[in-house]
């Protein structure tokens, strides 16, 4: 059984993902940096400078949401970054911040869907995603599309949430993750479950090895990984 946001709504997980989204995408980025103390900002900084090196032009980013990893991405000097969402209430949101910032020149965000992207095959030299792909109703359909649209010899980035395994930090992590972040997601969203969902999508999420296994069986090459903060976020990265 999937893990949805709203268990009692009969909608599929992507519609449900999309609408929990559009209702808290006012809070999201407030609520990003508050429950995770800022190091949502380290952990982007860091999935980025592993593209530095092969200087990509094009960059797809993948389930951008308000766009901050869009942004980090600007640190590698691409040509342009498109962001690809579901939500346009996080679009809207990342489309204001832009404009804010003077980056729509540079960075265009647009509606479109992760399974089933509208670009042709082989556009992109880099490719990357945040904590999106936990999202996907269908993982491996979304992980194809990425090595679809990737170029031969291109890289895709991932950030994820993943499991930390170690005593004591495995403790400390479920208690604050079934704890206190739903309490806190919860008041300060409005949102009934966006915040119970982020920790069982985490629970469900085939992180780690398991990862690696199924970007093997899309086609990637090279597939690594490497575990952040002992263990509470992963980022895989592949060659096409
Ligand atoms: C947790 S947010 C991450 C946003 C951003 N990448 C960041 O780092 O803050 C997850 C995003 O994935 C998007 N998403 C989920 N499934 C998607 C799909 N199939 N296609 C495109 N976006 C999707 C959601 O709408 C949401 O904006």
């Amino acid at each position: 059984m999937a893990v949805v946001p709203y268990k009692d709504a009969s909608d599929s997980k992507k519609n449900q993902v999309a609408q929990m989204f559009n209702s808290i995408a006012g809070k999201y980025d407030f609520l990003n940096h508050f429950l995770s103390a800022g190091v949502d900002i380290y952990w982007r900084k860091k999935a980025i400078a592993l593209l530095q090196k092969s200087k990509p032009k094009q960059i797809l980013d993948i389930a951008t949401g308000t766009g901050d990893l869009a942004i980090e991405a600007l640190k590698v000097d691409p040509d342009k970054v498109t962001g690809v969402d579901i939500s346009e209430g996080m679009l809207a949101v990342g489309r204001e911040k832009m404009q804010k910032k003077g980056l729509s020149n540079k960075i265009e965000l647009l509606s479109g869907d992760s399974e089933n992207l509208q670009f042709e095959a082989n556009s992109f030299d880099a490719i990357t995603c945040a904590f999106g792909v936990r999202n996907f109703e269908n993982l491996e359909k979304g992980l194809s599309e990425m090595n679809r649209v990737l170029k031969p010899g291109g890289r895709v980035v991932i950030l994820e949430f993943s499991k930390p395994t170690a005593f004591p930090m495995k403790q400390a992590y479920n208690f604050y993750f079934k704890n206190i972040l739903p309490v806190f997601g919860k008041m300060i969203s409005k949102d009934q479950s966006a915040y119970t969902y982020l920790p069982e999508s985490v629970q469900a999420f085939p992180d780690g090895r398991s990862f690696l296994g199924i970007l093997d069986k899309v086609g990637f090459k090279q597939t690594q990984w490497q575990s952040l903060t002992f263990g509470i976020c992963s980022i895989y990265t592949a060659i096409k």
